[in-house]
């Protein structure tokens, strides 16, 4: 099996890397870029890095700096990342890898994320009691959001916070945060994001938002009702981050999410398409790369043709930007070469590229009346 494009890089750490300029830039991408095109209507567009992605100089780099105005940390930033055994040394020297570069590069740096069931130190998911959540949880929001409030401009706070399958009749999922302060230690978290870092917005992240089947209407159900919860308690949340992990199996209604994206505009809230990749059926592997492409590119076309309609959406992230090192060809035994974002393997662009260009060069601006 090849070297992923990570790995390599991994050898090669510690070159200076250098910016593509514009003129190469426009004859690379036969446009400004992504994130000079999301701008003209008021939208940023971005994608998740890596710390070994700013190894040294390499196309993969130049391609995060010319397409992106937005980054956000993968994996850097999350408490297990940070924090590898609960109460143990907390070690920010990978996060601030990926800081340091935004910094150098002029890129907003989007935070991911705060409290996550997932990624946990070890030991976190024993934790139980408020007493935890003031020994741990507490300090570990304050810490985090506060070394980074002049360099993150918008945090996920909590993640997929939603789990109807949980069984609970507030539709939550049944973390280690919700056994120690019940369904308000959403706001709780919300509250000392706000304190460790009052500039930034504050976001709820959630999955499977986008698709017009029973499971998910469940969860925008959920979604919507903590998020009117919040809203009505004064709890400092500005927006929602709707993960955009498409999959072309799944059934799209477009009336069914405008009404969803409506009910979130209504609570004045803003949007954001966060993890925007595409998921091919395991069977697309038997027709030609073009094919399947074209497929997933018609998936987020379909999609985001309907989320860019909405003044709430500010900004759209892809997990990544190449398929090389994309987690949807880690998932084990099923894993394939599956073809979901904006540049594949060998950082050409795909139609996935074309689609987004097409989009945000003709979609009006957020700001018009
Ligand atoms: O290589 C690093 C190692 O140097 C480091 O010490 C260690 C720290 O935990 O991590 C190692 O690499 C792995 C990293 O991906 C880079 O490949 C981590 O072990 C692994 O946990 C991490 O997985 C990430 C996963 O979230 C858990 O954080 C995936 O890259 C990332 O794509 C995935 O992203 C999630 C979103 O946060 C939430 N939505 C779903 C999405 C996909 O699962």
């Amino acid at each position: 099996m090849s070297l992923s494009r990570r790995t390599l890089l991994a050898a090669c750490a510690g070159l200076p890397f250098a910016t593509l300029d514009p003129a190469s830039a426009r004859s690379a991408g036969q446009d400004a870029g992504l994130g000079a095109l999301a701008a003209r209507s008021g939208r940023y567009f971005g994608a998740a890095v890596s710390s070994i992605d700013f190894a040294g100089d390499n196309a993969y780099a130049r391609l995060l700096d010319t397409d992106c105005s937005v980054w956000v940390a993968s994996w850097e930033m999350k408490w297990g990342a940070l924090m590898p055994t609960l109460g143990g040394a907390i070690d920010f020297r990978a996060a601030d890898v990926i800081v340091a570069a935004a910094a150098r590069h002029g890129k907003r740096l989007r935070g991911h994320t705060l409290l996550w069931h997932e990624h946990l130190p070890a030991g976190a998911e024993r934790l139980s009691t408020p007493a935890d959540w003031q020994r741990f949880v507490a300090p570990h929001i304050a810490t985090v959001a506060g070394r980074y409030r002049d360099a993150v401009f918008e945090w996920d706070v909590v993640n997929e916070a939603i789990e109807p399958y949980d069984g609970g009749a507030d539709l939550m999922r049944r973390t280690p945060f919700y056994a120690m302060l019940g369904p308000d230690y959403v706001a709780e978290a919300f509250r000392l994001a706000a304190e460790a870092a009052p500039s930034a917005r504050l976001y709820l992240n959630d999955d499977h938002v986008y698709y017009a089947e029973d499971w998910q209407e469940q969860r925008r159900t959920g979604l919507l009702r903590l998020l009117e919860r919040l809203v009505k308690a004064g709890v400092p949340v500005h927006g929602l981050g709707m993960q955009g992990h498409l999959d072309t199996r799944r059934r799209f209604d477009e009336q069914v999410f405008r009404r969803f994206l409506q009910s979130l505009e209504d609570l004045g809230l803003t949007l954001a398409v966060t993890e925007l990749d595409v998921t091919e059926a395991p069977d697309a592997s038997g027709r030609s790369l073009d094919a399947r492409r074209r497929r997933a590119a018609e998936e987020v076309r379909k999609v985001l043709a309907v989320a860019l309609d909405s003044p709430a959406l500010v900004g759209v992230v892809t997990w990544g930007l190449s398929d090389a090192d994309s987690w949807l060809r880690k998932r084990g035994p099923d894993m394939f070469d599956n073809q979901g974002l904006p540049y594949d393997d060998a950082l050409q662009p795909t139609p996935f590229r074309e689609t987004l260009a097409s989009l945000f060069a003709s979609t009006r601006s957020r700001h018009a009346s």
